[in-house]
């Protein structure tokens, strides 16, 4: 019995299997709608049976988008938007999900294909307009990015209501797991990061301060959603930079976040002060300068906060091969396996892992529109020499 295609409950969401779509910005909305390239994109993995599908990074409200092509949640036709793809996704088997996101002082870039910089005159050129940021204190990412403004208490208050009101809207879409995005140096990560955060108010100094508003937003959530439905976190479980967050705050944070409802913690990393670029150990420990993202890298810390914080963890990172996802589930490093850029390399990587794990002789996993023909590929095999 394969672990990679067992189910998993989780609340009252039963997952058909263990793979799950990273969630995969796309940076081809506008005002935040979901358009044809959504669908078509987030409908291939649904095609391919990809257990849960998580759509991209999604600004709870206009400032938190990466950039101006970002996907929003905050009014009602971007909601309508998200119905046909989550739709779909359901009438496949498989579970909708969603990553509730604010860039933070990430925010008002360009995409990445057009070097993914803070906008600047170029942009204005052509109409579109930067935006001003927001983080824990006023310390830019990197050299000409912009100051962020800090947040005083009253903004944080608003803040989570939007997180509410997002989260609120993505339910109603029919999203079937939300997911808090703290990681990979946006908002929620640089209030948690003492690299970027240098507050003295409640929300700065110690852990448990520099964890609150991300704590009360876990609280905030979970008391507005059906208890039927998965709340994840997603967290840079080590910064990867000297005076960082590391593992075991990761494990702290995690302990913290169970307890208010958060039932996965999606272990990524790096991020705080550019681009994400950092890997673990061999033994799992924090890493030192090491910037090799071999195989699996950020295994290790599911692995570790699973165990330690004896939370659910989702792995992510170089997860490539099925007899590799199958192994970080049989020696429970993780429960779930999220991938991303292989999936998006080989949109049905799980039914060919299906055939390399011996689990599907029969394409039956396959949707019915293709078993038939597929099972017939036999035929054309022998041609596959062919040069
Ligand atoms: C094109 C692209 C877009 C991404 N968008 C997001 C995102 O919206 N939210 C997020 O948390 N991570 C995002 N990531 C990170 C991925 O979800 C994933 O964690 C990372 O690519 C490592 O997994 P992989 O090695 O399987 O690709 C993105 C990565 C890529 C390559």
């Amino acid at each position: 019995m394969s672990k990679l295609f067992s189910k998993l409950k989780i609340r009252g969401i039963e997952f058909p299997n263990r793979l799950v779509l990273s969630p995969l910005c796309m940076y081809s909305a506008k005002d935040g709608i979901a358009n044809d390239w959504h669908f078509s994109h987030l409908s291939t993995f649904a095609r391919a049976k990809v257990g849960c599908i998580f759509a991209e990074a999604t600004a709870i409200r206009e400032d938190g988008r990466i950039t101006p092509y970002c996907l929003g949640l905050w009014n009602e036709n971007q909601k309508n938007a998200f119905k046909p793809i989550v739709n779909f996704i359901k009438k496949m088997g498989s579970i909708p999900a969603f990553q509730l996101a604010h860039a933070g002082r990430k925010a008002s870039a360009k995409q990445p294909w057009k070097g993914g910089l803070p906008l600047d005159r170029e942009d204005e050129k052509i109409g579109i307009h930067k935006w001003d940021t927001i983080g824990p204190s006023p310390i830019a990412l990197a050299d000409g990015w912009q100051v962020p403004k800090a947040l005083n208490k009253q903004e944080i208050d608003d803040l989570v209501l939007s997180y509410i009101k997002s989260a609120k809207l993505a339910i109603e879409a029919g999203f079937q797991v939300l997911e808090i995005h703290a990681a990979h140096g946006y908002l929620l990560h640089s209030f948690l990061s003492p690299i970027a955060n240098k507050r003295n108010d409640e929300y700065g100094g110690s852990l448990e301060g520099r964890a609150k508003m991300l704590k009360e937003i876990a609280i905030s959530i979970r008391n507005n959603i059906p208890d039927k439905v998965p709340l994840f976190c997603r967290i840079s479980a080590v910064d990867g930079k000297k005076n960082g967050w590391g593992i075991n705050d990761s494990i702290s944070l995690a302990k913290i976040l169970s307890e208010v409802g958060i039932d996965v913690i999606d272990c990524s990393s790096g991020g705080i002060a550019g681009r994400p670029r950092f890997a673990a150990n061999d033994d799992g420990s924090v890493l030192k300068n090491n910037t090799d993202r071999g195989l699996g890298f950020q295994v290790p810390y599911a692995h570790e906060i699973k165990k330690y914080s004896k939370i659910k963890t989702m792995a992510v990172g170089v997860i490539v091969d099925p007899n590799q996802a199958e192994n970080i589930l049989i020696d429970e490093k993780a429960d779930l396996i999220a991938m991303g850029r292989e999936l998006m390399y080989n949109p049905f990587w799980l039914l060919h892992a299906a055939q390399t794990l011996g689990v599907d002789p029969n394409y039956n996993l396959w949707p019915d529109q293709y078993r038939w023909g597929v099972n017939r590929r036999s035929s054309i095999e022998k041609f596959n020499n062919v040069k």
